[in-house]
């Protein structure tokens, strides 16, 4: 048996751990059809906790259910290559208008027009309005699937909006899903960019429960003829916060530990096995995370990272010595990239497990 963990962002993993009846009001709007409240949905939730992973699981449902699926990652023109999808779905049901192509970028990737012009924007509604009458009478319908929304173009998303409130009107069956780190889709939505995606469903990730965990490694091992004790497994999930990404590195290093030790894991062995993954999450989650930090947003996280559990404001002002309202405005950054987070009023705590460990191994901040 071939190892089944998938430690790579947007993979499907072995198992969907915690999620069980995350996508029951989705589930059920496939079934109802336009206008079905689950059928709008937003999954948000800190780097590297399942978003995309959950988002191909409710692609997956949507294609069981007959339904067309498009689905696009918010970068630059998606709005386009959303509509060119559309167009080749209506091709390949051989009811094309075809006609030119709909993509909004420019020539040799030179230019590239985020918003589509006027005249395409129609083009692009009433493609959208051909495919989903022609799919509302078989019954079925068509899912949009935006990833990694928080980058998307504000443009570009209220135009998407604004098309999808249009065929949710004419009662056409439509489905919109998108995934993105949870400050920035509220910001995004507090902005009036697009008011009518406020009423979606809002499904919030968290880490999974460490038993969970262990119940799932526990059947994996135990089915792969892996000898391994409860103790050491107990050890292992703990390692893993639930987080779902370290639930792949873990599970992986685990595996490989098993092939190279005649299948039977032991202390020594699952310690080799964290202290691995540990370090593979630190260079791919943690440090792809930090590239985007400035020194002084550096400074702020050493800052908070000299406690044990959620900081307030004040504290991190007196041993940054900085003022409130700089201190306000580097928390609002932070939480925007999702480095941080307010799990109470007036504090902020980190998002990814292992940052503050990270932070204060590789450089401690000095006190002022
Ligand atoms: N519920 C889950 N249980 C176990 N592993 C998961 C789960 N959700 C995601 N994963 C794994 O965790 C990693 C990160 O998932 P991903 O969907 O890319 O996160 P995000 O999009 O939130 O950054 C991937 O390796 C994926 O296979
Ligand atoms: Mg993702």
């Amino acid at each position: 048996m071939m190892n089944p963990f998938r430690p790579t962002a947007g993979a499907t993993p072995p198992e969907l751990i915690g999620r069980e009846g995350t996508l029951d009001e989705f589930e059920y709007g496939l079934q109802i059809g336009s206008g079905a409240p689950g059928l709008l949905t937003i999954i948000t939730g800190a780097r590297g906790i399942g978003k995309t992973a959950l988002l191909s699981a409710a692609q997956d449902k949507a294609v069981q259910q007959g339904w067309i699926v498009v689905s696009e990652t918010a970068t630059p023109g998606f709005i386009g290559r959303i509509g060119e999808t559309m167009r080749l779905h209506l091709e390949e049901l051989g009811k094309g208008p075809a006609g030119r192509r709909i993509t909004a970028v420019g020539v040799a990737g030179f230019t590239v027009t985020t918003q589509l012009p006027p005249e395409r924007q129609v083009d692009w509604r009433r493609l959208g309005n051909q495919l989903l009458s022609l799919l509302a009478e078989k019954k079925t319908g068509l899912l949009f699937t935006v990833d990694e929304i928080h980058s998307a173009d504000r443009t570009e998303l209220s135009q998407l909006a604004a098309d999808v409130q249009h065929f949710i009107r004419d009662g056409l069956p439509i489905g919109l899903v998108f995934a993105g780190l949870p400050a920035a889709v509220s910001d995004l939505l507090n902005e009036g960019v697009a008011t009518f995606l406020r009423r979606a469903e809002r499904i919030d990730l968290h880490a999974a429960i460490i038993s969970d965990v262990e119940r799932s490694y526990a059947s994996t091992f135990r089915e792969a003829g892996i000898s391994i004790s409860d103790d050491l497994i107990q050890h292992a999930a703990k390692a893993t916060g639930g987080y779902p990404f370290l639930i792949q590195l873990i599970g992986y290093q685990l595996w490989r530990q098993a092939e190279i030790n005649n299948m039977a894991l032991k202390e020594k062995n699952v310690l080799q096995a964290i202290d691995a993954a540990t370090r593979r999450h630190e260079t791919t989650v943690i440090e792809a995370a930090l590239s985007t930090a400035s020194d002084k947003d550096k400074d702020f996280l050493r800052a908070m990272a000299e406690d044990d559990g959620p900081v307030t404001a004040g504290d991190i002002g007196k041993r940054l010595n900085a003022r409130s309202n700089v201190v306000a405005n580097y928390r609002a950054r932070l939480i925007a990239a999702g480095l941080i987070e307010a799990p109470a009023y007036g504090k902020v705590d980190f998002t990814i497990p292992g940052l503050r460990e990270y932070l204060r191994k590789t450089n401690p901040r000095e006190r002022h």
